[in-house]
């Protein structure tokens, strides 16, 4: 009824959306299923991918979409979140696409709503962002869709990634045996997710099918634990050299924002391995199945 995480997503659940995903790709304009519904984006963080992908997705079902100006709504004179939800819920939003610092604020709306509106996580502090693992994953199906055999490594900042966290347990949930997260130790997370630790870039990369790169999220880390620029660049920088050690067909990938020239090189960001663009354009198919889906369930 709502997404929040894709920690309890099936894996039949997540083939059903590859399906929807796929037919929208096909025909993005084929149905209108959200005409005369309401949908209300809530962006607490800068955006640019997700918020304007959601709006499309949501556009192209037939929703209309508001944008709630934080900076000017009555959350400046005290208003909580929750509060801010209920008192839009109550004119009969239908759905509410929220991205958050918090890491359980949506779970927390969830559990407070007095309305049936949907709510769809577009990113919670560190630990979910479901519906860009849902991109990834359908972006490495159309390349590799036998999920049990492929090693997939991700590299960079993955304790403090959103995107790391809700694609380690989606991956997971599709039967990957072989899932690596590569980076300075104070880069991994404590718990290993059960995924393999790498702090050796090469050997983290070395032979896989698909590399996951990430921005160093700064705006989350304390000022000590922020890396030196030349040392991360020269050890964990994602170039062409490096990029030989991954098997030939291998994929690059990257939620974006991307650092050009920290993570990744430019060559190898618009390469002939790079599908970093494909993931933003099946971003709008993915988002689309998803809004379908919970609301197929409610109509
Ligand atoms: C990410 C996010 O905001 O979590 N971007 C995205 O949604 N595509 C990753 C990031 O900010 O680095």
């Amino acid at each position: 009824m709502h997404l929040i995480d894709t920690k309890h997503l099936k894996k039949q659940t997540i083939l059903k959306l590859f399906a929807l995903a796929s037919s929208f790709k096909k025909n993005p304009w084929q149905t209108d299923l959200l005409k005369h519904k309401t949908i209300a984006m809530l962006f607490f963080e800068n955006s640019t991918r997700t918020r304007v992908s959601f709006e499309l997705a949501a556009k192209r079902l037939g929703a209309s979409v508001i944008h709630v100006d934080l900076a000017s709504s009555s959350m400046q004179k005290g208003e909580t979140v929750l509060d801010t939800v209920l008192t839009l819920s109550a004119m009969n939003i239908d759905g509410f696409i929220i991205r958050h610092q918090e890491d359980t604020l949506c779970q927390f709306i969830v559990d407070h709503l007095k309305t049936p509106a949907v709510i769809i996580n577009a990113g919670n502090g560190t630990q979910s962002h479901p519906s860009q693992a849902l991109l990834d994953a359908f972006t490495i199906h159309e390349h590799k869709p036998n999920f049990a055999e492929l090693s997939i490594a991700i590299v960079g900042d993955s304790q403090h990634s959103r995107v790391a966290h809700s694609n380690i347990h989606c991956l997971q949930n599709l039967g990957v045996k072989d899932l690596r997260l590569v980076g300075p130790q104070n880069f991994l997370p404590d718990n290993d997710l059960g995924c393999k630790l790498f702090t050796d870039f090469n050997k983290g990369i070395a032979n896989t099918d698909v590399i996951m790169m990430l921005r160093i999220q700064k705006e989350r880390m304390k000022s000590s634990d922020i890396p030196d620029m030349t040392e991360y660049t020269a050890s964990y920088q994602l170039n062409e050299t490096k990029l030989k050690l991954a098997k030939a067909d291998a994929l690059v990938m990257h939620p974006g924002p991307i650092n050009r020239g920290i993570e990744i090189t430019d060559a190898v960001a618009d390469g002939r391995q790079s599908v970093i663009l494909q993931q933003v354009q099946n971003g709008v198919f993915m988002r689309q199945a998803i809004l379908q889906w919970l609301f197929e369930k409610r109509i």
